[in-house]
C-alpha cells in the first residue's frame, strides 16, 4: 500500500513510497482503513528537517498524526468498536516512567517521546494502519464532516483544562476574560471551548478583518482583533487585562511578550511547538516582579491523551449546537489522494489562507450494507 513519509532529517524530503499492509496480530488490536488526515505546522517543521525522528531502524517516517478512519477488522478482545465505526486514534504512546504507566504519556517525565508520524514511530498518511484498542476513540457519525479536527480538538481541551486543573490553586478563581493568540487551528478551537465555557473572548492574530479567521471566532462570539490595528497593550487598556491567555501563534516572541499583560492571579498556557533557534530581549525585571506580585502561572500543554480525545469530542458535539456550521470552515484546503503529497506540502509551506490542509484518502464504506449483500447473495 502507498504511505508519505520523509527521511529525518534530511530537509523537503517528502515522498511516497510502499510499505506492507498492517495485520491485526494480537487480540486487543484494531485495524483502521485511513479516510482522511489532517497536516499542521509540526508535519511542515518535520519536512523541513527542523524536528522529529524515524522508528529506530527505519531511515524514512511515514507522517501524519491527525487522523479519521473506518475500523475495518477488530482482534476477539476489542469491545467498545466494531468495523464500521468511525475513529480518530491518539498521537503519543507510553514510555516508562510512572505518569506512562498510569495512561498519562502526554505528561510522561522522559525526555524521550514516541508519537506516531512525529517521533519515533511511523503515522497515519496510509491507507490502512493498526493500534491497540485502548488509542483508538470513536467519532459520533454526526460529527463526521468534522473528520481531521479530533486531534487538535484533544490538543486544545488539554491545554484549557490543565489551566483549570492548575488554577484550583485558587480557591475561587473565576475567570471573565480570556485572550487567544493566533487564530491557526488551536487558536480557534480555543476559542471556541472557552467561549462554550462562557467566557468573553479576545481572538488576536496578525490578519485583518475581513477575513475567514476573523468569522469564524466572531461565529462563536468572540471578538477578532488584528494586532496589525490594536497592540496588545492597547487591547488590555480597553478590555482590562485577561484572567487566561492561550498562546498559539507558533511565535516564541508572542508567548515572552503577552506575559506582560496577564492579569493578577492570571494563567497563561503556552501551546506552540516551535522548532529552530530564536532570540529575544524581554523586560525581565518588570515580568519578573509582576508575576510574583501577582502570583501568575505558566504553564506548558503539549499532547492529548484518550481522554482528552474524548473531552475534545464532546466539546465538538456541544458546538455543532451552539454554533451550528462554524467549525466545518477551519476545513478549508482538501488535497485527493496520497500521490498529491506535493501539493499537500505546498499548502501548507504556501497558502497562507490555509486553516487546515488535509488529504482525502478513501470514502467511507458503509459495512452494514455490504454485510446485509453479501447474507443475500449466499
Ligand atoms: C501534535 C501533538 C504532539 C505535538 C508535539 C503536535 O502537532 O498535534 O499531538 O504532541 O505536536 O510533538
Ligand atoms: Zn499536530
Amino acid at each position: 500500500m502507498k504511505a508519505v513519509a520523509v527521511t529525518p532529517p534530511k530537509p523537503n524530503s517528502v515522498h511516497l513510497r510502499e510499505i506492507p499492509e498492517p495485520r491485526i496480530t494480537r487480540d486487543h488490536e484494531v485495524l483502521v482503513r485511513v479516510l482522511k488526515i489532517g497536516v499542521d505546522a509540526t508535519d511542515r517543521e518535520i519536512n523541513e528537517g527542523l524536528y522529529g525522528n524515524p522508528p529506530p531502524g527505519d531511515d524514512y517516517l511515514i507522517l501524519g498524526h491527525e487522523c479519521f478512519g473506518q475500523v475495518e477488522a477488530v482482534g476477539p478482545a476489542v469491545t467498545h468498536v466494531q468495523p464500521g465505526d468511525l475513529v480518530t486514534c491518539t498521537v503519543r504512546r507510553p514510555g516508562n516512567s510512572l505518569y506512562d504507566l498510569i495512561g498519562r504519556n502526554d505528561i510522561t517525565s522522559e525526555t524521550t517521546y514516541y508519537e506516531r508520524g512525529i517521533n519515533l514511530l511511523h503515522g497515519f498518511l496510509t491507507e490502512y494502519f493498526v493500534d491497540e484498542a485502548q488509542y483508538i476513540v470513536k467519532i459520533p457519525p454526526g460529527l463526521a464532516h468534522l473528520h481531521v479536527l479530533a486531534e487538535p480538538m484533544s490538543c486544545a481541551a488539554k491545554a484549557i483544562e490543565q489551566v483549570f486543573e492548575a488554577q484550583r490553586r485558587l480557591q475561587i478563581w473565576d475567570p471573565k476574560v480570556a485572550y487567544v493568540l493566533g487564530a491557526g487551528q488551536i487558536g480557534l478551537l480555543s476559542t471556541l471551548i472557552l467561549r462554550l465555557l462562557g467566557l468573553e473572548v479576545y481572538t488576536l492574530a496578525r490578519t485583518e478583518p475581513p477575513c475567514l479567521k476573523a468569522e469564524i471566532a466572531e461565529g462563536y462570539g468572540a471578538h477578532y482583533v488584528s494586532t496589525r490595528q490594536t497592540s496588545l497593550e492597547e487591547l488590555a487598556r480597553q478590555t482590562g487585562r485577561p484572567d487566561i491567555i492561550v498562546e498559539a501563534t507558533g511565535a516564541s516572541a508572542m508567548a515572552f511578550k503577552a506575559m506582560e499583560v496577564l492579569n493578577l492571579n492570571g494563567a497563561m498556557v503556552w501551546t506552540s511547538v516551535t522548532g529552530g533557534e530564536r532570540y529575544v530581549e524581554v523586560p525581565s525585571n518588570r515580568i519578573n516582579l509582576e508575576w510574583v506580585l501577582g502570583n501568575k502561572l505558566l504553564l506548558g500543554s503539549v499532547n492529548g491523551n484518550a481522554r482528552h480525545f474524548e473531552q475534545g469530542i464532546r466539546y465538538l458535539s456541544q458546538a455543532e449546537l451552539t454554533y451550528p456550521g462554524v467549525t466545518e470552515r477551519i476545513l478549508t484546503h482538501p488535497v485527493d489522494g496520497l500521490e498529491n503529497y506535493g501539493e499537500m506540502m505546498r499548502l501548507l509551506v504556501e497558502e497562507p489562507t490555509a486553516l487546515k490542509v488535509y488529504v482525502n484518502v478513501a470514502e467511507p464504506r458503509d459495512i452494514r450494507t455490504e454485510t446485509a449483500s453479501t447474507t443475500a447473495a449466499t
